[in-house]
Parts: structure tokens; sequence; C-alpha cells
């Protein structure tokens, strides 16, 4: 359904939402980078969830149109009713959060889908809202003003009727197949073993938009119900490999702080809305965000193959080389299992990107120490973006444990980390920044554990 008309999609798999939107005549939605960095293309997706309609803003010009069936798409054009502005259009005016316009109905539908949430009238809110929306002739203030105004107003949103989908049709079995069980992901697998299989398409659909590259038929992981969960035994936590960014927010809320922030300086609202974990893992990159945390963690892969063969890697061992894992043609991820213990130990991850917002890392470290904040009992090291892999500093790790935390070891341990890595130059940093982040990464992460510094939001919220 789009704009509360249900309509029939017969498209190519790999056809974006934003391709079909604006070849029908909805130009309201506009184009600028086509590889989620800018959020002009940024559409609503409401879905039925309990009873409720639940929206999130998305990039259409990184979905597929038929990733999209049985949910309703809203654009800037059906945000309005007949007689008046949706009320972040009202602020948006009043505000004068708009100047040559390109941006504004991006800008307008994250707002909106905020607002359809219930979202609090709070300025982070606001921001990590427009994180993954760039302006540049009006300046973030006024169109920030213009978020708080519509968010702290009293609203009655007719978007939010269940009735909109009662005509809709379950998920669809064309070019771009949606199971909703693990069996069904397993026989369209095994039907169609040349698919490429598609979450949230935040990496696979640039495949499409930046290389040209064609995909005749996708199977949808998004929608598998096993690999939408997150469950628990007394000691563990499995993530299902479909759960998004911004469930996995929503889940740690109160279990890792570190996560989370970590989660708010991943890609943006829109790229945290779709992108899965899963999805990281797959890929392959050396510059995940999420491998050096699931090292940190000690997690163990479930992995799983379309003959129904289940098997468990341990994280450590499933990248091989430079985008290559230990995943087979014939496999899928199904989940990834946590001790708990990990997280009652001190943990650290640090983000170093040229951009708080919707970059990718330069340096991603993760340090998890036990011990009383003088001696280290154990240490798990990882870095993403010092390698062509994930790396883990076993090396380092084993000087740690047993000593004492003191301006001895840091020396000793900052000598021999320039030696465990040899990063590479790229665009992103020199070889040097990298190493010179690496080192100020662990000594931070060492010092905070002893107790000689505080976590640097605490030594500035104290300082204010
Ligand atoms: C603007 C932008 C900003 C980004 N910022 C960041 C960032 O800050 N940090 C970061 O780490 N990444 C970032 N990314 C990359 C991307 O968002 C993440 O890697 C994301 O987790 C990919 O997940 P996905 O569900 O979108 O994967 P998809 O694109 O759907 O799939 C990626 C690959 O994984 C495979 N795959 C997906 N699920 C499974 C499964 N269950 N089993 C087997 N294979 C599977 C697919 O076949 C494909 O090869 C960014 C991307 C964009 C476009
Ligand atoms: S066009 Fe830039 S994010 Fe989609
Ligand atoms: S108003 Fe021109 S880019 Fe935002």
């Amino acid at each position: 359904m789009i704009n509360e008309q249900v309509v029939e999609v017969n498209e190519p798999a790999d056809r974006t939402a934003l391709q079909y939107l604006r070849a029908n005549g909805l130009t309201g939605t506009k184009e600028g980078c086509a590889s989620g960095d800018c959020g002009a293309c940024t559409v609503m997706v409401g879905e039925l969830k309990d009873g409720k309609v639940q929206f999130k803003a998305v990039n259409s010009c990184i979905v597929p149109v038929g990733q999209l069936s049985g949910m309703h798409v809203v654009t800037v054009e059906g945000l309005a009713d007949q007689s008046r502005l949706h009320p972040v259009q009202t602020e948006m005016v009043a505000c004068h959060g708009s100047q040559c316009g390109f941006c504004t109905p991006g800008f307008v539908m994250s707002l909106a889908a905020m607002l359809e949430n219930g979202d609090p009238a709070k300025i982070e809110t606001v921001q990590q809202g427009i994180s993954g929306n760039l302006c540049r002739c009006t300046g973030y203030r006024s169109i920030v003003q213009a978020g708080m105004n519509a968010l702290g107003r009293d609203y009655e949103s007719r978007l939010q009727d269940p009735v909109f989908f009662k005509d809709t049709k379950p998920p669809s079995l064309g070019s771009v197949q949606q199971p909703l069980n693990e069996s069904a992901l397993r026989e369209a697998m095994l039907q169609y073993p040349q698919a490429s299989l598609i979450a949230g398409g935040t990496d696979l659909m640039l495949e499409v938009t930046q290389r040209y590259q064609s995909f005749e038929r996708l199977i949808d992981v998004s929608r598998v119900t096993e690999l939408r969960s997150i469950t628990e035994t007394q000691d563990t936590y499995t993530i299902g490999a479909s759960v998004t960014y911004t469930e996995l927010e929503q889940f740690f809320a109160n279990r890792s702080e570190q996560l989370v922030s970590l989660l708010h300086r991943l890609g943006s609202r829109q790229i945290r809305n779709c992108g899965t974990i899963g999805g990281n893992l797959a890929n392959g990159s050396p510059i995940a965000d999420m491998p050096p945390v699931l090292i940190c963690w000690d997690a163990t892969l479930e992995l799983c193959s379309s003959a129904g063969q289940r098997r468990e890697v341990d994280v450590n061992e499933f990248y091989t080389g430079y985008r290559q894992t230990v995943l087979r043609n014939d496999e899928y991820i199904a989940g990834i299992r946590i001790p708990k213990t990990s997280f009652s130990a001190f943990t650290r991850f640090y983000k170093s990107s040229k951009r708080i917002e919707d970059d990718i890392s330069s340096v991603m470290g993760a340090c998890l120490f036990e011990g009383d904040g003088v001696k280290i009992t154990a240490a798990r090291i990882a870095f993403g973006g010092m390698a062509a892999t994930p790396l883990r500093l076993r090396g380092i790790e084993d000087m740690l444990v047993g000593k004492l935390v003191n301006h001895e070891l840091l020396e000793d341990v900052s000598a021999a980390l320039g030696k465990a890595m040899a990063p590479l130059t790229d665009v992103r940093a020199s070889a040097e920044y990298r190493a010179a982040m690496a080192r100020s990464m662990l000594e931070r992460a060492l010092n905070e554990f002893s107790g000689v510094s505080k976590p640097l939001v605490m030594a500035l919220e104290l300082h204010a």
C-alpha cells in the first residue's frame, strides 16, 4: 500500500522503492546519493505489530520495492490530509526549516515517523531521528526546532488506523521471496540456490545502486520469525541474525550502555531501522562495527544449511580473509549466542570516524577486562579497521593478564601494540593515524578500568 491506496507491484527483484515511486509520479521523494547517506529519499514505512501500526523511516534508495509488500509506504505526498498539513510540515514552515527544499521531504518524513510513533520531544531524540538527513543550506537549528515543536504537540494520527492493512496481501513470493519461518527459508534456498539473501539491504543494495550489479532473485530473511527474535536462557542471549540495530538499541537499553552508545554512532536512524547484525557479519567487512564487540563478548555464531544442518562457529574463527568467511553458499547465519557473563565484565567500545553520525569507522576498538581495577584477571581485545579481518590481539591480552595496571604496563603494551598490527592507509585514515588511535583507545580503556581517568562522557558531565 502506498499513501493509503493498495497497489499491485510486479517489478524486478532489485528495483528500488525510490525508482518505483518516482517512476509512478511520486517525485516529492528525492534522489541525492542513492547510497543511504543523505536522507533525501526518506519515506515512512508502517507495519502492523500486535494490532498497532508502527512506522519507521527508511532510505527508499536502497530498499527493494518488493521487500515492502504488506506494508504501508507513506511518502511526502501522502502526509497531509485534504484539509491541513501534517504537524511536522506546519512546524517546518513556521520555523523556516527549508530553503532550496531538496532535503526537505526527507527531513519531514524522518520527523513524521517520530511523531507517528509518539517519540518524546527531546533534543537527543530529534537529533538521532534526523542523523541520516543532510541539509546544505538551511542549517539544522531551525529543523531541530521544528521537530521539537511537532513532537511537543497533541496529535491524533489518521495513519495509525489498522484498517489500512485489511486489504494488503501476505508477503510476496515473487522475485523477492519472503519466507516467514526457517523451514520456508531453507525451502527457498534449495529451490533457488543462486539467489542472494537480503536482510536490511543496507550493504547489498549498494551493489545495485553504486556498482550497477543486478540480482534476478532475492531471498528476504528480514521476516523469518526465528531470525527476528532475541531469546534468553539462564546463561545466554541469542540474537536472531535479522534483528535490526534499532531493535538491539531497545533490547540492550538496560543491559549494555556501551553497546547502545556505539549503536548511536552506527549509520543513521534510517540505516539502523533496516540494517541487521547478521548482515554486518555476513558481509565479511574488516571495518564493520559489530565483529570487535562480538569477539569481546565471546560470541558463537549459529549457522544453518539449506538442508537443515546446523553448526556453531566461534566468532574468532568466522573470518578467513579480506571479505571472506567460513559461511558456505548454501548456509545462512541463524543467530548469535552471547554468554551473559560477558555483560558483568568491564567493557569499552570506541569508534573513531570522521563524522559522529552516519560514518563508517576508521578504527573500531573493543576491550573487555575482568578484575578489580588493580589487576586484570582476564582480557579480550579486538579491533576493526586494522587488518584484512577484524583483529583479536591475543598477545596483548596475555601481556595484561595477571599484571598490575600501572604506567610501566601501559608503556610495554603500547610498544607491543605497534608490532601486533599492520594497518593500511586508505581514504579514511593513514596507517600512522590508525596505529596511534588504537594505542590511545587501549590506553584509555586501561585508564578507565583502573580508575585513573573517567569515561569521556562522564568527564564532560563533571566538567559541565
Ligand atoms: C549510509 C550507511 C552507513 C553505514 N554505517 C555503518 C556503520 O557505521 N557501521 C557498520 O558496521 N556498518 C555500516 N553500514 C553498513 C551496513 O549498514 C551494515 O553492515 C549492516 O549491518 C548490514 O546489514 P543488512 O541487514 O543491511 O545486510 P544486507 O545488505 O541485507 O546483506 C549484507 C550481506 O549479508 C548477507 N546476509 C544478510 N543476512 C544474512 C544471513 N542471515 N545469513 C547469511 N547471509 C546474510 C547478504 O546476502 C549480503 O551479502 C552502513 C551502510 C550505509 C549504507
Ligand atoms: S538518495 Fe541519499 S539516502 Fe537515499
Ligand atoms: S534546504 Fe537546501 S539542502 Fe536543505
